[in-house]
């Protein structure tokens, strides 16, 4: 019998010399969840992301996904079983297209099954009605150099949601965007959701963490400090000591500083 979780990790520990970068967390998520996480740089979020996604092997403690445990599993092997991620910062291939990155993301998708990466007529009209579901159709053959920041960022989450994943990781993903095109950001990643996707993502724009996430996790020295409702965050004692210092709370103090 499956658990409710798709994703649970148990003593979950990375040692780096004598740093515990993630430090013995146990985490559960269950699946259709939106789950931000948050915490001051170096607490330990990327490195686990990395634990979770076969970047980076675990020192301890055990993952299990969709039922299975996935230790020792890369990122390949991950995103077949579905479960994808981005990066924080933002990768593609700048020189491609637009269409050309998506028949990539496409290709490797399926590598292991086709062993190859031969393109085929179908996979461009996969391509770019993929595109075209994103409102990327309009501009497939420009070099993503030459695309907007918004555009790279959806293009991102285009290319990581290929294999149709059941669940996507997002590191830091609306850094570098403006509030509006943040709003549009919020838009996708909602549509992204209502299609049934898992979605766990680290993020320091607080109106982004609490309008995205409906549960909220902060991590600090390579545990974790607070799991719960966002809204609960700016009532709790050790985060606005973390977040706001001793400075009195008020509902704008959403920026950590
Ligand atoms: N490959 C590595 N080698 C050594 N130390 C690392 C490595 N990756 C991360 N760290 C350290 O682990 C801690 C957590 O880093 P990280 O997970 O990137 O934090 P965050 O994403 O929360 O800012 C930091 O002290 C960082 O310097
Ligand atoms: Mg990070």
């Amino acid at each position: 019998m499956a658990s409710d979780f798709i994703l649970s990790a148990r003593g979950l520990r990375r040692t780096y010399g004598a740093l515990h970068a993630v430090d013995g967390v146990d985490l559960d998520i269950r699946a259709g969840e939106a789950v931000g996480v948050g915490g001051p740089n170096g607490a330990g979020k990327t490195t686990l992301f990395d634990l979770i996604s076969g970047v980076t092997p675990a020192s301890s403690g055990e993952i299990t996904f969709d039922g299975r445990v996935i230790n020792g599993m890369n990122s390949q092997q991950l995103f077949q079983l579905g479960l994808a991620r981005t990066f924080q910062v933002v990768d593609g291939f700048p020189r491609l297209s637009v269409l050309e990155n998506m028949l990539v993301a496409q290709a490797l998708g399926v590598a292991t099954a086709r062993r190859g990466l031969i393109l085929r007529r179908r996979d461009r009209e996969r391509a770019m009605a993929s595109l075209d579901g994103y409102g990327l159709a309009d501009i497939a053959m420009q070099p993503v150099a030459e695309i907007s920041a918004l555009q790279r960022k959806t293009l991102m989450v285009a290319t990581a949601t290929v294999g149709n994943p059941r669940m996507l990781m997002l590191d830091e993903p609306v850094g570098g965007l403006t509030p509006p095109e943040i709003d549009e950001f919020i838009q996708l990643i909602d549509r992204v959701r209502a299609s049934g996707v898992t979605i766990v993502f680290i993020e320091h724009v607080m109106r982004f963490l609490t309008t995205v996430a409906d549960r909220a996790v902060i991590m600090d020295q390579g545990g974790l400090i607070f799991d719960g409702a966002p809204g609960d965050m700016i009532r709790d004692e050790t985060i606005r000591k973390l977040y706001l210092g001793e400075t009195p709370v008020t509902e704008d103090a959403h920026e950590p500083a």
